[in-house]
């Protein structure tokens, strides 16, 4: 390995999001690469980028890379679905480095699950207006998807009110997935296309059994976006020897009750966050 190699593979991954929501990636990456270095942006300051128009998610997307890539990752994770949906193509253009999506991972492992072809999607406004993973998933010959979007699932992600049997939880899950199989009885996979939602998996999971009467799989992007970013960086060297464990440097926009909050969505506690202006 020569010298060039080592520096190469030292070099962070980069991981952005609108929140903390986006820990569920850096979650699921430091579980499938465990010795890379990680740089983590959440723009607490703006989230959230649901419920705004494409051209400003786009704007802040744009902005949050920008640091990222100052910051000399040698990969970019858009763990953010909203961002994903809304602003890849700008993402890719605007930077040297692979950038890696939500969507487009989210949309195979739920083409993996299906066995009827018929797919919900969950996730914020801006998700399921932009029509992404219905693109994505429209690849596949057959497949049927219906969409929603299910905006209170993130302040419900956000106040740890997760628990399965957690009664608020419970029913807004009724309500919306009520609305989901409304739309197509037939469902039979659910993708979470929201950072936040992974953590409502077992409300959700329980919720969508009871309302179809049978089990529905349940897929979220984060795994196979950390599958995505081993096969981008397979070509390089091992960064760090077996057993060792990357750093992982956070930052954040706005740094108030990220303390409270991050560990719940990165399954770790966080070190510190570090305030930044973009
Ligand atoms: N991170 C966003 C997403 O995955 C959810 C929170 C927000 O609306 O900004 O779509």
């Amino acid at each position: 390995m020569t010298s060039t190699d080592v520096s190469e593979a030292r070099r962070p991954i980069g991981v952005f999001d609108s929140g903390v929501g986006g820990l569920t990636v850096v979650r699921a990456l430091r579980a499938r690469l465990p010795g890379e270095d990680v740089v983590y942006l959440g723009d607490t300051a703006r989230v959230p980028y649901g419920s705004k128009s494409p051209r400003t998610v786009e704007r802040y997307s744009l902005a949050c890379q920008a640091f990222l890539l100052a910051r000399d990752v040698k990969l970019v994770l858009v763990a953010c679905n909203t961002a994903s949906a809304n602003a890849l193509p700008a993402l890719r253009a605007a930077s040297p480095v692979p950038v890696i999506g939500a969507v487009d991972p989210g949309a195979e492992s739920a083409l993996a699950a299906t066995r009827s072809g018929h797919i919900g999607v969950i996730g914020t406004l801006g998700t399921v207006r932009s029509g992404a993973y219905e693109r994505a998933l429209a690849a596949r010959p057959g497949v049927r998807v219906a969409s929603l979007a299910c905006p209170l699932f993130v302040p419900l992600a956000e106040e740890g009110w997760t628990d399965a049997g957690d009664a608020v939880a419970r029913a807004v899950a009724r309500r919306y997935l009520g609305e989901l199989f409304a739309r197509d009885a037939a469902i039979d996979t659910i993708v979470l296309g929201c950072t936040h939602y992974p953590l409502l998996r077992g409300v959700i999971t329980a919720t969508a059994r009871e309302l179809a009467g049978r089990d529905v799989a349940i897929v979220d992007s984060a795994t196979a976006m950390a599958e995505a970013a081993a096969v981008a960086l397979r070509r390089g060297p091992p960064a760090l020897a077996q057993g060792e464990r990357g750093a992982l440097a956070c930052f954040a926009t706005d740094t108030s009750r990220l303390d409270e909050i991050a560990p719940c969505f990165l399954g770790e506690p966080v070190t510190s966050f570090e305030l930044v202006d973009l």
